[in-house]
């Protein structure tokens, strides 16, 4: 068995025994004892482990753990709202027994409000990521403690390697996908309040990752905005994450070139909605959506854009909603021939396109909850850089 996999085992067991002996009893502390001896072990060669907790899915460092495949706690621990564990340091054995009853506090609260008041248990129970982190890095902090990760550091690298997995194999890993869009869904709830953590380029070739990312997070909160349920908000979430997804067969240089585009650049460059719903409906049939998002992204309520419909038709409404968000978070960010724009000159410019460029049944809604939510724009990392074509 692999080291994450016996950790894991090891956590079980321990929380398993902490349900029925009470502290400082031998049985307890001797399995507290080997699950922080299989952490010690795991973080040996992984320093910083981080597990999702995906319903039965495991994912350690990004991929699927698949020897545990029966592992029930990754279930339990996901419906307490423990849906990531990282490791950022070397913990104390203390530490680890504070957060281990902390855990156990969790499940115990989520069974209890199950069972008692259900339509209560999303709002009170809803708890960001779990982190832990080392003596030197918080020495006052009492931990742990649900915390958001704000750097979003693993969700940018996750869609990094997302990108490069594409662009070498041709074949989309949706379970990573998909742990983003959770995570990012997490990172959006953990506090009382909504938050929307928008990230900003910090490098020239994180431009593809962090609009991903930032469509991903705006095309969730616009759908939790009207009113949609967790299961479209997510899958409005998995659409922005991936509608530019045929960007991986353009070439870096036709990308990243400034000024204007030849005729064949530009050619190439609109190939991306095509090439986007292709390597998606390849992978996975269940991404419809996703796929026509991909594939309509760039086209206009008039009908311009491209690519060109044979026939005039209405776009689907999930792909108006990313248009929208996609051309927020372009404006948003800083190019060659101009500095980025400020919120509201954005949201006056999709006011006035409405109608002829997007739906205003869209603008009118995203611009409601951006100034709503103004307050709770997180933006990260502030230092912008020259962007790509779109
Ligand atoms: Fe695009
Ligand atoms: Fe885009």
């Amino acid at each position: 068995m692999s080291d994450p996999a016996r950790f894991l085992g090891g956590f079980a067991q321990a929380l398993a025994s902490m349900t029925l002996y009470k502290d400082g009893h031998p049985a307890r502390e001797r399995a507290i004892d080997a699950a922080y001896q299989e952490l010690r072990d795991l973080q040996t060669a992984t320093p910083r482990p981080l597990f999702t907790f995906l319903g039965d899915e495991i994912i350690f460092d990004r991929l699927p753990l698949k020897e545990l495949k029966a592992w029930d706690w990754s279930r339990r621990l996901a419906d307490a709202g423990v849906q990531r564990l990282e490791f950022a340091d070397q913990v104390s054995r203390e530490e680890f027994e504070e957060f281990l009853e902390e855990i156990l506090a969790r499940l115990t609260l989520a069974f209890i409000n199950t069972a008692e008041a259900r339509p209560q248990r999303r709002s009170s129970i809803r708890f960001g990521a779990v982190g832990v982190r080392g003596e030197q890095e918080a020495p006052q902090e009492s931990l742990p403690t649900a915390t958001i990760s704000f750097s979003l550091g693993d969700e940018a690298d996750a869609i990094r390697w997302l990108h490069q997995e594409v662009a070498t194999r041709g074949d989309l890993p949706l379970v990573e996908a998909e742990a983003v869009v959770r995570s990012l869904s997490v990172a959006m709830h953990g506090g009382q309040q909504i938050v929307l953590p928008l990230l900003q380029l910090k490098e020239f070739d994180q431009y593809t990752t962090t609009h991903s990312m930032n469509v991903s997070v705006l095309a969730m909160a616009l759908a939790e905005f009207i009113g949609l349920g967790a299961a479209d908000v997510r899958a409005f979430g998995i659409s922005g994450l991936l509608h530019d997804l045929g960007k991986v067969r353009i070439p870096i240089e036709v990308l990243t070139k400034p000024g204007k585009l030849s005729a064949e650049e530009r050619e190439l460059m609109n190939r991306h909605p095509a090439d986007g719903a292709r390597i998606i409906l390849e992978s996975e049939e269940d991404l419809e959506v996703a796929a026509v998002d991909a594939y309509e992204h760039h086209v206009m309520l008039n009908g311009g854009g491209y690519p060109p419909f044979r026939f005039r038709r209405e776009c689907h409404r999930a792909s108006k909603l990313v248009h929208v968000c996609d051309v927020y978070d372009a404006l948003r960010t800083k190019r060659p021939y101009r500095d980025a724009w400020a919120q509201e000159k954005v949201v006056a410019y999709l006011g006035e396109r409405a109608g002829e460029e997007f739906d205003p049944e869209i603008v009118g809604p995203f611009t409601t909850m951006m100034r709503q939510w103004e307050p709770q724009l997180a933006v990260l990392q502030d230092e912008a850089a020259v962007v790509p074509n779109t």
